[in-house]
Formats: structure tokens, sequence, C-alpha cells
């Protein structure tokens, strides 16, 4: 099991993508179903920070994140996950200690099912598998950040995109459940001024570090 965890915008994403597609190991994007619970509640008029309705929804909701497509109740939602609405509502929703507990039962099975594989998230090292082979967390400054997401969404410029980051980098820090942070063992890197092949090559050099 690999855990790559880290704040919006540094990189987890293509780095996690890339080493489970040069190891051939499955690859699970943990925070595309937080979203799709986010994108339930939201299609069903629930207020994504009304803890009960969500919690009954995750316990029922139909997801999968598979390949880089994200199906809620049998509906390609993959687009709809990355849209504005509902990345506004996905920290309230991923603040939801029911939802947490459901989502990270999920993952727990996925990862059985496939003996393993490379997982990205938030708490992916601290709670879900804490007995990760190799847990890496990356960082990076808050402007490089923006500017990376900035060049991913459409909708939103570099000021809208930062001011979103700040947001949620705040609101999943000091969450009371599971909030954003690097494990006591976790390889932190820094990703400032870096681009992915060297993100890639230091993870793949750490995993070929470790013995046994
Ligand atoms: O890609 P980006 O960093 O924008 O977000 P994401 O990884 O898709 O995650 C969206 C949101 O889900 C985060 O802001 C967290 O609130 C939440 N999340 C979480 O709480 N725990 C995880 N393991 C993954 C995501």
């Amino acid at each position: 099991m690999i855990a790559i965890d880290g704040p919006a915008g540094s990189g987890k994403s293509t780095v996690a993508r890339t080493v489970a597609e040069r190891l051939e190991l499955p690859y699970l994007d943990t925070g595309a179903m937080y979203r799709a619970v986010a994108f339930a509640a939201l299609r069903r008029g629930i207020d994504p920070a009304d803890e009960l309705p969500v919690a009954r929804l995750a316990a029922k909701v139909e997801l999968s994140v598979e390949a880089g497509v994200v199906t809620v109740d049998g509906m390609d939602a993959s687009i709809e996950v990355r849209g504005l609405e509902v990345t506004r509502a996905v920290s309230s929703v991923a603040a939801n200690p029911a939802v947490r507990a459901e989502l990270v039962a999920r993952q727990r099975r996925w990862a059985a099912e496939r003996c393993g594989g490379v997982v990205e998230g938030r708490d992916i090292g601290t709670v879900v598998f804490p007995d990760a082979r190799l847990k890496v967390f990356l960082t990076a400054s808050h402007e490089a950040r923006s500017e990376r997401r900035a060049r991913e969404v459409t909708d939103l410029d570099y000021d809208a995109v930062a001011a979103d980051i700040a947001r949620r980098d705040h609101l999943d820090s000091t969450r009371v459940a599971d909030p954003l942070q690097a494990a006591a063992d976790a390889v932190v890197v820094d990703t400032t001024g870096l681009g992915i092949d060297e993100v890639v090559a230091a993870v793949l050099d750490h995993l070929g570090g470790l013995t046994g």
C-alpha cells in the first residue's frame, strides 16, 4: 500500500496516478468519493452541512471511482464532481464523521479486494492505512498550488482559485474528524518548483530505499 496525502494543488492526483501506472498497481482517488457524496446531496436538495441526512445518504449511495470516471447512482458525474458547486460543498461533507466512517470503510474494502494499491487523499497515511508501506505527504507553497489549480479549471480566475484553496486548506486542517496532516512517519516532499517527473522519481526512490 502506498499512501499519498496533501492539500489541494500539491500535485497528489497526477503523482499518485503516475506512480500507480509505473508500478502497475490499482489507484484510488478518495477525494472523488467525498465529491461524489457532495454531488449526490446537492442533486437531492439536501443541505451539505445537514449532518444526519448527508450521513444517511452516504450509507446508501451507490458510487464508484474507476479510471478517472466517477459514477453516482449509476450516472456519470465525472465532470460535475469537479465543478464549482461541488467544490464549495465538499469540505462540509468531508467534516461529517459519519460520512468519513462510511467512506473509510469503503476505501479499506477497495484495497482488500485488490491486495493494495496507490491511494491518495488527506487522511490515508494517518487514518485509512496507518500501516501503509510508504507514506508520502506532498506540500507546496500556496501560490504554487493556486497557479497549478488555476491552469486546470476554466470557470475561475487565479484570485478566486487562491481564495478557494485557502478556504479549503483551513477547513480541512482544522476540522475535528481526521484533519489534513502528515503522518509522523510520512516522507514530506515540497513540490514547489518541481515538475511531476521529479516528484514521481522522488517517490519511487523512497520506495526503492525501503527494505523488506
Ligand atoms: O483535488 P483537490 O485537492 O481539490 O480535492 P480532492 O482531493 O478532490 O478532495 C476534495 C475534498 O475532499 C477535500 O477538500 C477534503 O475536504 C475532502 N477529502 C477528505 O476529507 N479526505 C480525503 N481522504 C480526501 C478528500
